[in-house]
C-alpha cells in the first residue's frame, strides 16, 4: 500500500484527500496544513468526510497556528516523512516550490504538484489520458491545471481519431471558487492581454506536438470555465463521428442543451440534483449540439468544473509514479471508485 499525505487542504486538497481515502490500493496516511482556512475544520469534524485522519503541520508557524486554532496536531510533517511514500502538494503557487526544496527533495519523498506550480517543478506535466506513461517511476509530477486538463482530454481523442493540424481555443474563466470571497471580477469581463495566453503552452507541456493557441477572459461566475474551440483537422469526419469519439473518451461527457442543460448554471443544477458530492463534476462536459464539422474545421464548446476536474488525474498520477497499474486499468479503477463514467 502506498502511503499518501495531502499537503494544503483547500479547494483541491480536500477533494484529493477524500478521493485517496476511497481507493483500495493506497492509504491516506495524513493531512498537512498551516491553518484552518480552506475547510480543514469542517472536513475533520465528527460529521466530516475526513474525520479521524491524522493532521500534521507543514512548518513550525503552521504547527503553532493550528494548535492555537484548537486542532490536535500529530507533529511536523517532516518528522513523519520516512513513513510516507508520496505527498500530493495542493498548496498555493509559490509555497509548492518551497515545499519541494525544503521538505520533499531533502527527505527523498515523491511529490505531486498542481496546476499553479511553476513549469519546471517537475519533469512531467501530467494528464492521465494524454501521457500517463510519462509519469512511470518519476519522483516529481505536476498535474496540469483545470483548463489544461479539459483541453488535453478533448484534444487527445480528437488528435488520435482525426489528426489535428492546429487548434485555437477561447477560454471564458470563472472569477473565483465559491469560498474565494475576495476574488473578482464583479460586473466585468476581464481579458487576459497576453495574447496568446499561457494556456496553449500549458497544453503543449502535455502534448508537445499539438499546435494550439489560446485566448482568455475572466468573468464573474464561480462554477465552471467555458472553452470555445476550433480545430483544423487532417480529415473530414461527420459530426456524429466526433460525438462518438467524445463519448468513447473517459472523463468527457456530452450534454444536450436541448434537454435543458443549456447553460453552466443548468449543468451545475444537474449535478446538485444528482446529489454529486459538493455538486462536483470531474468530467469535462461538451455541449453536443456545438460539435460541428465544416469542411475540415471542427468546432465545439465545453465546460470545466474547475474545482474537481483534476481530482481523478491526481489518483492516476500516484499509480503511474509507483507503476501500480497501466493507464487503462488505473483510469477504470479511479472512475469506478469515484463514480465517474
Ligand atoms: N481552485 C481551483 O479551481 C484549481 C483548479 C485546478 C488546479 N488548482 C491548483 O491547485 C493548487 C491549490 O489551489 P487551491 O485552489 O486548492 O488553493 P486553496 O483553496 O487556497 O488551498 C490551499 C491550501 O493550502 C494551505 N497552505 C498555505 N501554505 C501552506 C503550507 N506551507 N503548507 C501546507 N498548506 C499550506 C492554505 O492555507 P492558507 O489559506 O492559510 O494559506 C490553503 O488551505 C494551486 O496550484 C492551484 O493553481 C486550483
Amino acid at each position: 500500500m502506498v502511503n499518501v499525505v495531502v499537503n494544503g487542504i483547500g479547494t483541491i486538497g480536500k477533494r484529493v484527500a477524500e478521493a485517496v481515502k476511497k481507493q483500495d490500493d493506497m492509504t491516506l496516511y495524513g493531512l498537512s496544513d498551516v491553518s484552518q482556512n480552506g475547510g480543514l475544520r469542517t472536513v475533520l469534524s465528527e460529521d466530516g468526510p475526513l474525520h479521524g485522519t491524522d493532521l500534521y503541520a507543514s512548518n513550525n508557524d503552521g504547527l503553532e497556528q493550528l494548535e492555537d486554532q484548537g486542532f490536535y496536531v500529530n507533529g511536523l510533517l517532516e518528522d513523519s516523512l520516512d513513513e510516507v511514500d508520496v505527498v500530493v502538494d495542493c498548496t498555493p503557487p509559490g509555497i509548492d516550490e518551497m515545499n519541494k526544496e525544503n521538505l520533499y527533495a531533502p527527505n527523498n519523498v515523491k511529490a505531486i504538484f498542481q496546476g499553479g506550480a511553476p513549469k519546471d517543478i517537475a519533469p512531467v506535466a501530467f494528464n492521465a489520458d494524454a501521457n500517463y506513461d510519462d509519469a512511470r517511476g518519476e519522483d516529481f509530477v505536476k498535474v496540469v491545471s483545470c483548463n489544461t486538463t479539459s483541453l488535453s482530454r478533448t484534444m487527445s481523442v480528437v488528435d488520435e481519431e482525426f489528426g489535428i493540424n492546429n487548434a485555437v481555443a477561447s477560454l471564458v474563466r470563472r472569477g473565483g471558487d465559491i469560498p474565494q470571497d475576495s476574488r473578482g471580477p464583479i460586473n466585468s469581463t476581464v481579458p487576459v492581454t497576453d495574447v496568446p495566453s499561457h494556456h496553449g503552452p500549458d497544453v503543449q507541456a502535455v502534448m508537445p506536438d499539438l499546435e494550439i493557441k489560446t485566448l482568455a477572459v475572466k468573468v464573474p461566475v464561480t462554477y465552471g470555465h467555458v472553452h470555445m474551440v476550433n480545430v483544423e483537422l487532417e480529415s473530414k469526419p461527420e459530426d456524429e463521428e466526433v460525438k462518438e469519439a467524445f463519448r468513447s473518451q473517459p472523463r468527457v461527457d456530452l450534454v444536450k442543451a436541448g434537454e435543458g442543460y443549456d447553460s453552466t448554471g443548468k449543468v451545475h443544477e444537474k449535478m446538485r440534483d444528482l446529489h454529486s458530492e459538493r455538486s462536483d463534476m470531474p468530467n469535462a462536459a461538451v455541449w453536443e449540439e456545438t460539435v460541428t464539422v465544416e469542411d475540415s474545421t471542427l468546432y465545439w464548446i465545453h465546460m470545466v468544473h474547475q474545482e474537481s476536474i483534476v481530482v481523478p488525474d491526481n489518483i492516476d498520477a500516484i499509480r503511474a509514479m509507483f507503476e501500480m497499474e497501466d493507464k487503462e486499468s488505473s483510469i477504470r479503477k479511479t472512475d469506478k471508485v469515484l463514480g465517474l463514467r
